[in-house]
């Protein structure tokens, strides 16, 4: 795939000189879900499917984008000194706001570059498509220009370039995971600090299944900011007696000491579950590195009662797909990932059950929807890094 890449590189820019490669995986979380802004922890891990990029620096200050997945838009041209944000440039707004946060760092780019862009990650499924572009981009820009930025440096540009360029306020969980993956982990991360551990995935005779609900977002990017606000209210209301920086602060006990000082009882909802998902995620890792996999199954149920309930960003699909895999055999865990509202739920099921799984809930799925769910088994890869072209 990577020489026929390299070749419809050549085809749309020329020469076959100095060019490289780099790959960005998508990523799925296991638990810890709309904590990683409230300052809590996440448990994500990077995917083997991703960004592919081929690309080689120019001697003059073009930057010439192109996508094998939106032919149709052709190649985009812009220079290095008019890096603002145009709609017209469609998906191509995503590497140039890197290459924007970048230069606004400081950092040396004084050459233009031609690029072009592969994914196999689902589009618009939650699995973080949108930030694996960042991150590839950013690794590309780091090798071509000899920029010398450390990975978590490079994460936090590719969270600068979503929030501000693309202006969705996501946490930075995507773009870690994405960034720092390791092949066979997840990462527990504090999203508060940044300290991170990695934990193996070791399942036994289980494996991580992802469905895609096939529902595609839509609001979802104005319904995360207002969980975002919401969250935030609550803090305010909680700060009037307590001195905490973020939900995170929080253990189970003193939250519910405290929270009759939320006032709105939809912000203390939201609020009671970025407490409860951060203690659970802490819990699951313990679990999973004793070998309680049904432990850790149980406490993904948890998570989806919760995001379905107290958090209200789950919807008839992803609860539609979560219920039927509960009622199958061989399910030890099953919840929605990602932002939610559609996009995609990751379930652990025994080996032995998976084909079973897949025609059942795949049914079960359609009848209550009307919609057709895409399922994949789930190899867990690297995060961001640059790849032999031979
Ligand atoms: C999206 C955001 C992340 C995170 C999740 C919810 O994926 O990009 O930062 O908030 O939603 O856990």
């Amino acid at each position: 795939m990577l020489q026929q890449l390299k070749s419809d590189f050549i085809k749309i820019f020329g020469g076959h000189e100095n060019v490289k490669a780099f790959f960005a995986p998508g990523r799925v979380n296991l638990i810890g879900e709309h904590t990683d802004y409230n300052g809590g922890h996440v448990f994500p891990c990077a995917l083997s499917v991703g960004t592919y990029v081929i690309a080689r620096r120019r001697e003059d200050t073009k930057v010439r984008l192109y996508s094998t997945n939106f032919e149709e838009i052709g190649v985009i041209e812009v220079d290095l000194e008019d890096l603002a944000y145009n709609e017209k440039h469609d998906w191509a707004n995503y590497p140039k706001g890197v290459l924007k946060i970048f230069k606004d760092q400081g950092l040396e780019i004084e050459n233009g570059f031609d690029v072009l862009f592969f994914g196999n990650i689902p589009n618009g499924a939650g699995l973080s498509s949108s930030a694996s572009i960042e991150l590839a981009t950013s690794v590309m820009l780091n090798t071509l220009f000899d920029l010398g930025v450390e990975m978590v440096d490079m994460v936090k540009y590719s969270q600068k370039a979503e929030n501000e360029y693309i202006g969705v306020s996501c946490g930075i969980m995507d773009q870690f995971a994405i960034g720092m993956g390791k092949t066979n982990h997840a990462i527990l991360l504090d999203c508060d600090t940044l300290k991170y551990e990695y934990s193996p995935v070791e399942l036994g005779e289980a494996t991580l299944v992802i469905a895609n609900t096939n529902k595609r977002r839509g609001l979802a990017d104005s319904k995360y900011n207002e969980r975002r606000s919401e969250c935030e209210r609550a803090l305010a209301d909680l700060q009037t007696e307590l001195a905490i920086s973020s939900l995170g602060d929080l253990t189970i006990t003193e939250f519910e000491k405290n929270k009759d000082l939320i006032k709105n009882e939809i912000d203390r909802k939201r609020a009671e579950h970025a407490v409860y998902e951060n203690e659970r995620t802490k819990n699951a890792v313990v679990s999973l590195k004793q070998g309680n996999i049904k432990g850790f199954g149980e406490l993904m149920n948890q998570s989806h009662i919760s995001l379905r309930d107290l958090y209200e960003v789950t919807g008839t699909e992803l609860d539609a797909l979560v219920e039927s895999a509960w009622n199958e055999e061989g399910v030890i865990g099953s919840r929605m990932t990602g932002a939610g509202f559609g996009g995609c739920t990751v379930s652990i099921v025994e080996n032995s059950a998976v084909e079973r799984f897949i025609e059942n809930v795949g049914k079960t799925y359609s009848e209550r929807t009307g919609l057709q769910a895409d399922f994949y088994i789930v190899s867990v890869g690297n995060g961001a890094s640059e790849i032999t072209l031979s």
